[in-house]
């Protein structure tokens, strides 16, 4: 697909989102807010829901959360324009609560279409329900800053996740804000060990390293000169044994990877 077709479709989803009553959010919405972004980016954050000013302007992380997310991504030397930024619902529940269970079952038909189009190496979620999504069982307190692959049935192909806390997390425990400036530092890393698995061609299914449970990955950060930790754990559903290492993987960033 060009980036001209993956732009086409990225707006006639979002044209249905604007539309869409499949669930009882739409009842409470001012606008939806379908997401935004590169359309030929290899990163897509996802978040949680609209907040109150993402409903009132039909855009992503435009409020205090989304000044913070700005600024993480900046610690890296990213913009957000570069990324996609969408969120698993995509109307605002009333007064910020949880989306429920069925809500997200009605909207995440979406999150899949976007990642399918989008096809990105890398998702990164945001936080407890995209968490839930994407490492159904995992808790975030344990695998925050750490990576795994993505089940294909959640939409990439051959991508890997990794998870962060929330920035409205962030906003509130500077311990947690800490931590995010941390997670973050790995998110570049993350991307080239996900690059270097896709290189792999006909077997992209297959991680490209033999990625073992608890299996570790350092890489330097220029950024902070620290060396993060980026522990890649086998998908739960993953029945193939790992393939063998592949000395191919030639992606400059991802030379600087040293496997354990
Ligand atoms: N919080 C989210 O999870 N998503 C947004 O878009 C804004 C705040
Ligand atoms: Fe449709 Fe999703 Fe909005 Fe529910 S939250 S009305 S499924 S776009």
């Amino acid at each position: 697909m060009t980036d001209d077709e993956r732009q086409a479709a990225l707006e006639a989803i979002a044209a249905e989102v604007r539309n869409c009553t499949r669930c009882r959010l739409h009842e409470g919405r001012t606008r939806a807010v379908p997401g935004e972004g590169s359309a030929s980016t290899e990163v897509v954050f996802v978040g949680e829901g609209p907040g109150f000013n993402e409903d009132r302007e039909g855009r992503p992380f435009v409020g205090r959360a989304g000044t913070l997310l700005a600024t993480l991504l900046r610690s890296i030397g990213w913009r957000r324009e570069e990324v996609f930024i969408t969120n698993i619902v995509k109307c605002r529940p009333p007064e910020n609560r949880d989306p429920a269970p069925d809500e997200i079952a009605a909207c995440v038909p979406y999150l899949r279409r976007q990642l399918e189009v989008l096809e990105p190496a890398l998702v990164v979620t945001l936080g407890r329900h995209s968490l839930g999504w994407f490492m159904p069982g995992a808790r975030i307190s344990q695998v925050h800053g750490t990576a795994r692959p993505v089940d294909p049935s959640s939409g990439p192909r051959a991508a890997l996740v990794f998870a962060m806390y929330h920035p409205a997390a962030a906003l509130r425990t500077p311990e947690i804000e800490r931590q995010s400036f941390a997670d973050v530092a790995s998110v570049p890393a993350t991307l080239a060990a996900a690059r270097a698995r896709r290189s792999t061609g006909p077997a992209a299914l297959e991680p490209a390293v033999p990625i073992q449970p608890e299996m570790t990955m350092t890489a330097p950060t220029p950024a902070q000169g620290a060396r993060p930790t980026v522990t890649v754990t086998p998908a739960p559903d993953r029945d193939r044994p790992p393939a063998p290492a592949e000395p191919s993987a030639t992606d400059a960033a991802a030379d600087q990877l040293t496997l354990f």
